[in-house]
């Protein structure tokens, strides 16, 4: 049986570029580098308390994940960090460069408030920012 979301991995193009960005932008804690020379991979970890795996699809056959699934097929679509003031964030990002798919937070699942920051922003994966209802988590 599943237990647990072991861990993501992101393939990137500079590992200590990505590593600050977990580290100083993100504000994740750094477990370390470890080269699995078998592999021929280097890694870095950043342990995070628990999860959810998210299954989208395009609702009444339109809107954004049509397209990508058209475009790219399925797969891995973005990954979702959870904020306690996304306004905060997003405004500490945009100082620092990144690029949002909105100006501001909209409507997500459970009455939350979430921002997408642009792939290109992050090695081409896609990123959410998400803060729940008060009340949820
Ligand atoms: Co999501």
């Amino acid at each position: 049986m599943i237990v647990a979301l072991d861990h993501i991995a992101i393939a990137v193009p500079d590992l200590e570029k990505s590593i600050k960005r977990f580290m100083e932008d993100f504000g994740l804690t750094y477990k370390g580098r470890e080269d699995v020379v078998s592999a021929k991979t280097s890694t870095a970890f950043f342990p995070l308390p628990e999860t959810q795996i998210e299954l989208v699809h395009p609702l009444n056959d339109e809107g954004p994940i049509k397209g990508y699934l058209e475009k790219r097929g399925p797969g891995l679509h973005h990954l979702c960090f959870r904020s306690d003031n996304i306004e905060e964030d997003v405004t500490r990002l945009k100082a620092k460069g990144y690029q949002f798919l909105s100006d501001a937070p909209s409507p997500g699942a459970h009455g939350s408030q979430v921002i997408f920051i642009h792939p290109k922003s992050c090695d081409g994966v896609l990123i959410e920012l998400s803060q729940p209802q008060a009340g949820e988590h």
